[in-house]
């Protein structure tokens, strides 16, 4: 038992809503609450866990802001040429490439790779397997579908302006966005834990954006050993561009390119 109001509040998240708060930073989590109170007009935590007991509404739309679900095609432009030409590299390199988009939320950061991979010249699209995993199934079914409806705060015309004629991959009809199908066929999907499940293996490339962000230190370690041990040695890793590599596990990985946070497994790790 805690006397602290925030702390009731994030027991009760975890114990009644049943979501993992202790995964996530402190700093997220108040951020989330903070939009909500002001919401509902909750002077303080304790006033807003009162209104959180008694609606169920007021739960349902919590859980739903702390969801980190924001993504977009071809997030952060600059990153993904220094995708490509590791692609480029490792199409050369090999016969057949995996590839792992962790956390990849609807679909559309692993679209992204196999659009990238039909794309470039230099890459053999044949060759590359993508796996795109996330907790939610919400996100996952969306991703299999491939189905994208245009809202305010995604412009996804301008988004895919990152390829020269991103007709050739996505079908437009006015606002919804549809995968083609050998671009579908290039990505596969499913559910995956990276706090709780284990590490996969003999990954060339695994790109892992924007959820370290959120998330307590102590479990961003652990799913970054998870991602080392599914790297096969030598293999690649993307992490977000506000994002690091905590000062423990920097002998795994050696910088590829630090400005676009792209590392490369270290062989000789031990992991
Ligand atoms: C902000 S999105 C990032 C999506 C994409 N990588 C990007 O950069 O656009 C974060 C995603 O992480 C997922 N997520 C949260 N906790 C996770 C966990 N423990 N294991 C796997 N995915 C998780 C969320 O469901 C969400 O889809």
């Amino acid at each position: 038992m805690t006397d602290d109001p925030f702390d009731e509040l994030l027991s009760f998240v975890e114990n009644e809503l049943q979501f993992a708060t202790s995964h996530y930073n402190d700093s997220y989590l108040d951020r989330r609450v903070s939009s909500r109170m002001r919401r509902t007009g909750s002077d303080s935590y304790a006033e807003y866990l009162s209104v959180l007991q008694d609606e169920p509404d007021e739960q349902e739309a919590l859980l739903e802001a702390m969801s980190i679900n924001v993504t977009g095609f071809f997030r952060n432009p600059d990153v993904w040429s220094g995708i490509a030409d590791v692609l480029e590299t490792l199409s050369d390199e090999k016969s057949s490439v995996d590839v792992w988009s962790a956390a990849c939320a609807d679909g559309r950061e692993p679209y992204s790779l196999a659009m990238l991979a039909h794309d470039v010249d230099g890459i053999d699209e044949s060759r590359i397997d993508i796996l795109g995993t996330d907790i939610s199934e919400p996100a996952l079914e969306t991703a299999r579908e491939g189905v994208y409806e245009e809202s305010r705060t995604a412009d996804m015309d301008d988004q895919l302006s990152f390829l020269d004629d991103y007709s050739r991959y996505v079908d437009r009809d006015d606002r919804t966005y549809r995968i083609a199908d050998d671009v579908q066929g290039t990505a596969s999907f499913e559910r995956h834990d990276l706090i709780n499940d284990d590490p996969k293996s003999g990954f060339d490339l695994v790109v892992c954006r924007n959820l370290f962000i959120y998330i307590d230190n102590e479990y961003k370690r652990s799913m970054l050993e998870v991602i080392a041990e599914s790297l096969r040695p030598g293999g690649y890793l993307v992490i977000g561009k506000a994002e690091t590599i905590p000062p423990t596990l920097k002998s795994a990985f050696s910088v590829y390119d630090a400005r676009l946070r792209i590392y490369q497994h270290d062989s000789d790790s031990g992991r």
